[in-house]
């Protein structure tokens, strides 16, 4: 389906070197130590915006708990969300828990060998798809990725912006070409060219005296590491501010699960509205209550601003205001329209930790139980 005709004797060449460089010098990390592709799939996925020191540990404690596709698809999706809360991005793990039913559906439990298949499932885009195939199987899938795309790029002395199609079509080419037709050590002609990149060939002062491939690189040669590959337009950052509530009943507060479609689906949050540029306090407090109504069917009254801190989320800068709130009138809780039967508690600080939060709710939990304990002491 994507596979180039040919390998040059360059791109030939290129794969030696990295592979022998990578065989003194490559990380032992503990998915190169395994051929099993849902072990290598995790880790993958994991690794999609989590540094790898941060996953390991994640990774050793989600495998323990799911050794196999069938432990993940069978178990509920909250527990896999507490395995993998702390690494962020949770539609990752919605996905991999999603990825992992169809397999066992429409596989019988055993993981597809065919790029399509393997792209028609969840959260498996063609970087995955190929590295899982290549690592575990020997299959003659190139990969490109953030790291492998510097290395080509510079390799290719690719001067042209690399978010275009024809940007990664040449790139996709070029990775294409560093593996055999028979597939025969694609994994780890892959493994090696993605350890170069992000060991060697970093952004901004590649170490080039280390670097395997120095006599293939005209970039290197010209010294040219601020041009090639052409640095990325500033992100955008938006500033936010919302509000998280501390509506409080006999001792619980009241926890809702994030709904598909908001950011942390399936996550326990405290009540969370978006207040960005509602300047006035007063203001601020009816928008809070008549919300709470509209949502909860809860009458209450806001107090005081409590706690407030600062957290990011993709390309948000949020500020978090905690606020107390008391119940007016006593009615039981009930969810919004598209909220579902049991989405809603009253939880003590106990209930709470049991709770798959997002790392801000986390946090706000943290907060929430030092202050109860120094109330109560
Ligand atoms: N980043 C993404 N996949 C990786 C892998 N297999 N090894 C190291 N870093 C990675």
């Amino acid at each position: 389906m994507f596979r180039a005709s040919h390998i040059s004797s360059v791109q030939s060449s290129i794969a030696s070197a990295a592979v022998a460089w990578f065989s003194k010098h490559g990380r032992d990390l503990p998915w190169r130590a395994t051929r099993d592709p849902y072990r290598i799939w995790v880790s993958e996925i994991m690794l999609q915006q989590t540094q790898v020191a941060t996953v390991i540990p994640y990774y050793d404690r989600f495998l323990e708990r799911f050794p196999d596709v069938k432990s993940l698809a069978e178990a509920p999706e909250d527990e896999v969300f507490r395995y993998w809360a702390g690494l962020g991005y949770y539609r990752r793990a919605r996905q991999l828990h999603s990825a992992a039913k169809t397999i066992i559906e429409r596989h019988a439990g055993k993981f597809p060998k065919d790029i399509a298949s393997m792209l028609s499932l969840p959260g498996i885009g063609r970087y995955t798809a190929s590295a899982i195939l290549s690592f575990a199987y020997d299959l003659n899938h190139g990969i490109v990725e953030a790291n492998t795309q510097r290395l080509y790029a510079r390799l290719l002395y690719w001067k042209e912006p690399l978010q275009t199609t024809k940007s990664q079509n040449a790139l996709w080419e070029f990775a294409e070409g560093l593996v055999p037709d028979k597939g025969k050590g694609s994994g780890q002609i892959n493994q090696a060219v993605m350890e170069i990149g992000s060991q060697i060939c970093t952004p901004n002062q590649p170490q080039c005296d280390r670097c395997p491939l120095v006599p293939f690189c005209p970039t290197s040669a010209k010294g040219h590491f601020d041009r090639v590959p052409a640095p990325k337009p500033p992100k955008l950052i938006t500033e936010l501010r919302e509000a998280a509530l501390f509506i409080k009943k006999e001792g619980r507060w009241l926890m809702r699960r994030c709904q598909v479609g908001e950011r942390w689906a399936g996550l326990w949050d405290f009540p969370r509205f978006d207040i960005t540029g509602r300047e006035s306090e007063s203001g601020l407090r009816r928008f809070l209550a008549d919300a709470v109504l509209d949502r909860f069917q809860q009458s209450i009254e806001v107090e005081e601003c409590v706690h407030s801190l600062k957290h990011a989320v993709t390309r948000y800068r949020i500020t978090l205001d905690c606020y107390d709130a008391k119940i007016q009138k006593q009615r039981k809780a009930k969810t919004a329209d598209a909220d579902h039967e049991g989405d809603i508690q009253w939880c003590d600080l106990e209930r709470m930790e049991e709770l798959a939060l997002s790392s801000s709710g986390k946090r706000v939990l943290r907060w929430l139980k030092k202050r109860t304990q120094s109330a109560n002491e």
